[in-house]
């Protein structure tokens, strides 16, 4: 049921299926080059086979990336499940995943990405040992989506200082694409400080509770990215920052949660030639990995190695910050070359 995959550019790829619980999927291990490759689980619709492919090989390169700049001894790898959550997840197919996961004997290590609760990473954790972000259990992490929030706080605020002069983000606006659990806490961390927010999110529901409990001004879906703010933080989608959104961009910062948020690598210099600093989303939203990153390498009472390793995740940004304004490149431009550098210095 696990078989291997040609592939040039990644260390690993495995098809998974099993005909019994009617699983169909994948899992891509990009590099193993800092320690077992980490990264989660989804499960979508695709439409085909091709598009499932490309989106595990996408996610895990995306992951090797993540963890480094985290400074995480772990490398790259994401797995995919082809189906709707709401309808086609069952606890044999989820078992079906752990087993094929347990057959990489820890050279992968899964954990929660859309589509996927912690009660699934449980079922998954009746087959093996290698699945992370669990409620209960000695090194369980929970919910990451707080630590996220507050990394993504962190390099706002560096951000700020780079563009505003001041990180003090007191009387900032900042509009945030997304109330979801990420989005959510954001909100109340920027509330907390003094920021005015604008918000927009697909379900009613969170936007009237940020109305009432953080007094944020609500805007349109689809103009939420042109809000006349500071501060765009996307906080839902990927691909948000593209052709057509960026030339309506308002805001001088955008830093927020979402993964893979440049539709394609010259966004970034787009939005560098407009004057925007983006900071990269990859190093902004590495707070959730470094969460279950606990979890994976067993730290015990793990609340302060959390903390030490967001303030590095700091400083890194800091410095990638520091970098694209000497040479005037995009910070995702930078952070790549960074990250890049980093890798190759690892010996195999
Ligand atoms: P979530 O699913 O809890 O929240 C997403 C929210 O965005 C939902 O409230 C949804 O209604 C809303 N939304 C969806 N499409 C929208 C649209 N077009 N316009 C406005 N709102 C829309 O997800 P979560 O966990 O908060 O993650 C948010 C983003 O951050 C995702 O891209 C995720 O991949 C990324 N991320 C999350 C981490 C975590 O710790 N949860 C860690 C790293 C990245």
């Amino acid at each position: 049921m696990l078989t291997r995959l040609a592939s040039t550019s990644h260390e690993e790829l495995h098809r998974v299926e099993d005909r019994d619980s009617g699983l169909r999927g994948y899992i891509a291990l990009h590099s193993t080059r800092l320690g077992p490759a980490a990264g989660g689980l989804r499960m979508r619709t695709y439409d085909s086979d091709a598009a499932a492919i490309d989106d595990v090989l996408n996610l895990s390169r995306g992951m090797s990336y993540k963890n480094a700049a985290a400074g995480l001894p772990l490398g790259g790898g994401k797995a995919v499940i082809m189906g709707d959550p709401s309808r086609d997840k069952t606890p044999e197919m989820l078992r079906a995943m752990g087993r094929a996961i347990n057959a990489l004997q820890g050279r992968y290590w899964t954990a929660e990405d859309m589509g996927m609760a912690p009660e699934d990473m449980a079922e998954i954790a009746r087959e093996t040992r290698f699945v992370a972000g669990l409620d209960h259990g000695q090194y369980a992490s929970g919910d990451p989506s707080p630590i996220t929030a507050k990394g993504v706080f962190n390099a706002m605020r560096a951000g700020a200082a780079q563009v505003f002069g001041s990180d003090d983000l007191a009387g900032r606006h900042v509009a945030v694409q997304g109330l979801g659990h990420v989005g959510w806490h954001l909100c109340r961390l920027l509330h907390e400080v003094g920021a005015r927010l604008s918000v927009a999110d697909m379900d009613a529901r969170c936007v009237t509770r940020a109305v009432r409990e953080l007094g944020a001004n609500v805007v349109p879906l689809s103009r939420i990215h042109a809000t006349q703010a500071d501060i765009f933080a996307p906080c839902a989608i990927g691909g948000i920052l593209n052709a057509r959104t960026i030339p309506e961009i308002q805001a001088r910062l955008v830093a927020g949660a979402a993964n893979n948020q440049l539709a394609t690598p010259e966004d970034a210099a787009t939005l560098h030639t407009r004057g925007i600093l983006y900071l990269p989303d990859y190093v902004a939203n590495g707070g959730g990995i470094i969460n279950v990153a606990a979890e994976i390498l067993q730290i015990p009472d793990s609340g302060p190695w959390v903390a030490e390793r967001l303030d590095a995740m700091q400083a890194t940004m800091a410095k990638i910050l520091t970098r694209a304004e000497g040479e005037d490149l995009s910070p995702a431009r930078v952070a790549d070359r960074m990250i890049e550098d980093q890798l190759l210095q690892v010996a195999v």
